[in-house]
């Protein structure tokens, strides 16, 4: 079991990551510090809001343990996939927490991955202007990003994340055994995050993914103990340095994000997962930072092995019009700056952000993963 202390505005908060941490989870909520007001034995209410899938699979330790905490739980069940980060959901959740009389000496407590993590910390921050959130990530993904660096969130029907606040969870917990579970694309994609952390800050992690992939895609629980911790600290290092986005340091967590997003625009958001996305997005990104001169080629193949290695895509497997993703990324850079900015390594272990690439650069990179003109 290891801890990281990750500093906020809103005070500092714990990231606990290890090996079938869900049944401590109320002796590690109960702890001083973690509840801003203490909890009183009996009387303090946990609002559990999961997925009926994550509910069925890691409910019963989880209740059990809260329950031996001396917490008062009530369930609450979200319907699956990314609809539950709606309005209609967001609301839903309000109305469970009047009825059951929460106040804010009580808790909200997501058991679950990004799309739950992201409406309770939202209804957390909001519902009587604040109440203790707890994040039990149960996703790959939530363990190393999502959870991690406070962001919280609703999608709007004009788009994704449209709402939100930066209100961190007051306790993370990452749990590498309940990714045993996880369907095993959600597992690959995932890894795409992972590799980027590596690309991004941290060269040993890079050579140990290089070193383990096997073991990686076998789900060895201590090895995936370890890589999740590497990931959470370097996020974490990067969130308290930049916490509400300000600074442009935060920008490097979205490396490989830039076209990423621009393929899963292109796609409707169907049919190429987030993490696949990104995956053939930092491919990309490698080719642009080789084609200007500022990455050794040798180290963009490196990371294209590795994630083939990892069973992620490197190239666009559909017809993309190179037309139509190049104005998806025009409109991405509308809602961020103003500026298409790029986030390009120069060695494996560090990147830079560069603004002024030409678009006819841009299309050819675009071909050379795929786009069709
Ligand atoms: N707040 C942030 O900083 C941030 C960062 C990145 C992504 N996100 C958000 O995260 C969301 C995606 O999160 P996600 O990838 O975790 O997807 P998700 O929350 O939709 O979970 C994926 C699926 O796996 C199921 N599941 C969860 N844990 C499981 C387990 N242990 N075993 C079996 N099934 C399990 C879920 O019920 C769901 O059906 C998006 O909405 C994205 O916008 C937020
Ligand atoms: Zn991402």
């Amino acid at each position: 079991m290891k801890t990281e202390i990750i500093r906020s505005m809103h005070g500092a908060y714990r990231v606990i990551s290890g090996k079938g941490l869900i049944a401590s989870t109320g002796k590690l909520m109960a702890a001083p510090g973690v509840l801003p007001r203490g909890i009183i034995r009996g009387r303090t209410k946990v609002m559990v809001v999961a997925q009926s899938r994550v509910l069925a699979l890691y409910g019963k330790p989880l209740l059990r343990s809260l329950a031996a905490s001396g917490f008062k739980t009530t369930i609450h069940r979200l319907p699956d996939g990314e609809r539950a980060k709606s309005q209609t959901e967001l609301f839903r959740l309000y109305q469970a927490l009047l009825r059951a009389r929460f106040d804010r000496s009580d808790a909200v407590l997501a058991l679950g991955g990004g799309v739950t993590g992201d409406l309770c910390g939202f209804a957390a921050s909001t519902y009587l202007r604040g109440l203790a959130f707890v994040n039990v990530a149960t996703t790959l993904l939530a363990q190393v990003d999502s959870a991690v660096g406070g962001k919280t969130g609703i999608n709007l029907p004009e788009g994704k994340n449209l709402a939100g606040t930066f209100y961190p969870a007051r306790l993370v917990l990452a749990d590498s055994g309940v990714l045993q579970t996880l369907p095993e694309r959600d597992f690959r994609a995932s890894l795409a995050e992972v590799v980027k952390y590596g690309v991004i800050r941290n060269a040993a992690l890079f050579r140990k993914l290089e070193k383990n992939a096997g073991k990686i895609l076998r789900r060895d629980q201590a090895l995936l103990a370890e890589i999740i911790h590497a990931c959470i600290r370097i996020k974490a290092r990067v969130a308290e340095r930049d916490e509400r986005e300000t600074k442009g340091e935060r920008m490097i967590l979205n490396y490989g994000h830039t076209f990423g997003h621009a393929f899963e625009k292109a796609a409707g958001y169907k049919g190429l997962l987030h993490g696949e996305a990104v995956s053939v997005g930092m491919a990309a990104a490698g080719r642009l930072a080789v084609r200007l001169g500022l990455w050794p080629a040798a180290e963009a193949w490196r990371q294209e092995k590795l994630l083939v290695r990892l069973g992620l895509p490197v190239r666009l497997e559909r017809t993309f019009k190179i037309q139509a993703l190049l104005k998806a990324m025009q409109h991405d850079k509308k809602r961020s700056s103003g500026k298409l900015r790029f986030v390009l390594p120069v060695r494996i272990g560090k990147v830079i952000v560069r603004q002024d690439v030409a678009p006819k650069i841009i299309g050819q990179i675009l071909k050379d993963v795929g786009g069709k003109s």
